[in-house]
């Protein structure tokens, strides 16, 4: 399923109902806001309700929106949204291979910034460094991200941070104590619960697109990873105790990362490095970072104004572009 910029009828209804919260709404008040006849919107409530929406019909009080279902299809995630780009164009698939696949092939057939790829399931889920991202059906979020940043190629990498400080903050709100690994790992009681896959394609003085994928681990229980991922895994349900909604979740990962990569193209990368550092679980620690066959440890300093870890180790400080790092104890300041 896919959808263009205009809002459907039935979209309308959903979108008036779902803002009346556990209020009624009377049918005629929303005929005369939209301007649809009682049998029309009748028959969207019908349609609806046909999609797994629960919709309580009281006579002379109204429809209230009693329970949805949890989806992420436009039509759930629609009326959530209160981005002006992304998410706005939503290309939704009950499973795919992996939607930064999809979405590679879109901005190379021309798709505009914000353009965004969703699933249900992913069949060929990717990680960092060629890892398989675990991706079961209807349990976690998969999303891809199309931007069209301008900026030059050697500042891109910076998005990967712009997107670790957006999803920490989505988790936050969720009220997971996220922070994150450099360059974008987000950890949760020391285990990962999001992770980011960045992928690009650039002139010789500009970026063309970029890509940011995102899998949040949602409702997956720990018997839902496999079985060597269960000690380094976690998930919003396993950190709260209870599921969280996947359409509030996504609709506020779209707002954050909009809210971001709006505020690194007008004040530049000092205030994402800024936020990026105040929610660090990296910084001050002790690690090891493997960067092409080579181990690097020592304690992490900061992150340059490029993005790159600084590395104290015994031959001076070490400046890494990308690498995968462990973290050992806190580091033993003097
Ligand atoms: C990592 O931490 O290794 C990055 C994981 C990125 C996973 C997401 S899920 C949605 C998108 N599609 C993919 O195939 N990968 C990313």
């Amino acid at each position: 399923m896919e959808n263009d910029l205009a809002q459907s009828s039935e979209e309308l209804v959903l979108a008036f109902l779902a803002e009346a919260g556990d209020e009624f709404v009377s049918g005629e008040a929303i005929s005369d806001k939209l301007g649809l006849t009682r049998a029309a919107v009748w028959k969207h409530v019908e349609s609806l309700r046909s999609h797994g929406y629960r919709i309580d019909a009281v006579p002379a009080r109204g429809y209230r929106l009693a329970e949805v279902p949890d989806r992420l299809t436009p039509l759930e995630l629609r009326p959530l949204l209160n981005t002006h780009d992304v998410g706005q164009v939503l290309h939704w698939y009950e499973e795919i291979g992996s939607t930064n696949d999809r979405a590679r092939e879109l901005a190379e057939e021309g798709a505009e910034h914000g353009e965004v790829v969703i699933a249900e399931a992913q069949t060929a889920g990717r990680g960092r460094r060629g890892r398989v991202w675990a991706s079961p059906p209807r349990k976690n979020l998969y999303f891809s991200v199309v931007l069209r940043p301008d900026l030059p190629p050697a500042r891109a990498p910076e998005l990967t941070l712009v997107a670790s400080v957006a999803i920490c903050e989505a988790l936050r709100q969720a009220g997971v104590q996220a922070g994150i690994k450099w360059p974008n790992d987000l950890l949760a009681s020391g285990k990962k619960v999001a992770g980011i896959l960045t992928e690009l394609a650039a002139e010789p003085d500009r970026v063309s697109w970029v890509v940011l994928g995102v899998g949040v681990n949602v409702n997956a229980r720990i018997e839902d990873f496999p079985e060597e991922l269960r000690a380094e895994a976690t998930s919003v349900l396993i950190e709260r105790g209870q599921p969280a909604p996947r359409a509030l979740l996504a609709a506020a990962c779209f707002t954050a990362i909009e809210d971001w990569v709006d505020r690194h193209a007008d004040e530049g990368f000092g205030a994402v490095r800024e936020a990026w550092r105040e929610r660090s679980v990296t910084l001050g620690r002790e690690v090891v970072v493997k960067v092409d066959g080579r181990e690097i440890a020592g304690t992490a300093e900061d992150i340059d104004e490029g993005g790159a870890l600084l590395v104290r180790g015994r031959a001076g400080v070490e400046r890494i572009v990308s690498g995968d790092v462990a973290l050992l104890r806190p580091a033993v300041r003097p």
